[in-house]
């Protein structure tokens, strides 16, 4: 069985849209796949609470318990590695990973942001793609380097920037098209059908 380990810090929408479509698609039975945990850096993460309901361990690791980032995705691995994951998925989850973080976990570690990179890595996304006049805006799911952001793109969907859109308005059509993209996207990954997957 391929264990799942989601990362959150807030309301973990990606995170319960990744659960519904693999009680929905069976994802146990077609892929030998399961969501192990869910593990929050914030005690207070909506998400936690989804994730409970569904029969899924939780765990919190409080970043500000720890002196350094080093510390802390230290701290954070070993939760992590007691459920011997196979994928790690990052779904709003807000800390820069330290390259020992990310090395550990190579090729099998994705995370999704709202733009369309490489345009517009970082925060403020939304905002920033208005700024700049684009016409469309969009999500990326793609495979964790130590370059914030950036890394292999897996998967992509794009949604256009209407002409009285607010930051707000325009994430609110990002995360509808998050929500169907990052499950198709980890399926995809679990049935070797994206072509960057290492
Ligand atoms: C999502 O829009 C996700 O793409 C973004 O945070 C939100 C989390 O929402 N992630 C980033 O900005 C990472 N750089 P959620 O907690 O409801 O899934």
């Amino acid at each position: 069985m391929k264990n799942i380990v989601i990362l959150i810090s807030g309301g973990g929408s990606n995170m319960a849209a990744i659960v519904r479509a693999a009680e929905r698609d069976r994802w146990a039975e077609r892929f030998g796949a399961r969501i192990a945990a869910v593990i929050s850096n914030k005690a207070d993460a909506g998400g936690l609470a989804i994730a409970k309901a569904h029969g899924i361990d939780t765990a919190v690791v409080p970043h500000k318990d720890f002196a350094t980032r080093e510390a802390f995705d230290e701290a954070l691995a070993k939760v992590v590695d007691t459920h011997s994951p196979g994928l790690v998925v990052l779904a709003g989850f807000m800390r820069i990973l330290t390259p020992g973080f990310v090395g550990r976990y190579a090729g099998r570690l994705v995370n999704i942001h709202p733009s369309l990179l490489p345009a517009f890595p970082g925060l403020h996304t939304h905002q920033r793609a208005i700024e700049a006049g684009c016409k469309v805006a969009g999500v990326t799911v793609h495979q964790v380097t130590t370059e914030l952001d950036h890394g292999p793109i897996l998967a992509q969907a794009v949604v256009p920037v209407l002409p009285d859109d607010t930051a707000a308005t325009l994430a609110g059509r990002v995360l509808a098209q998050e929500h169907l993209l990052y499950p198709r996207a980890i399926a995809g990954w679990l049935l070797d059908t994206l072509s960057h997957k290492p």
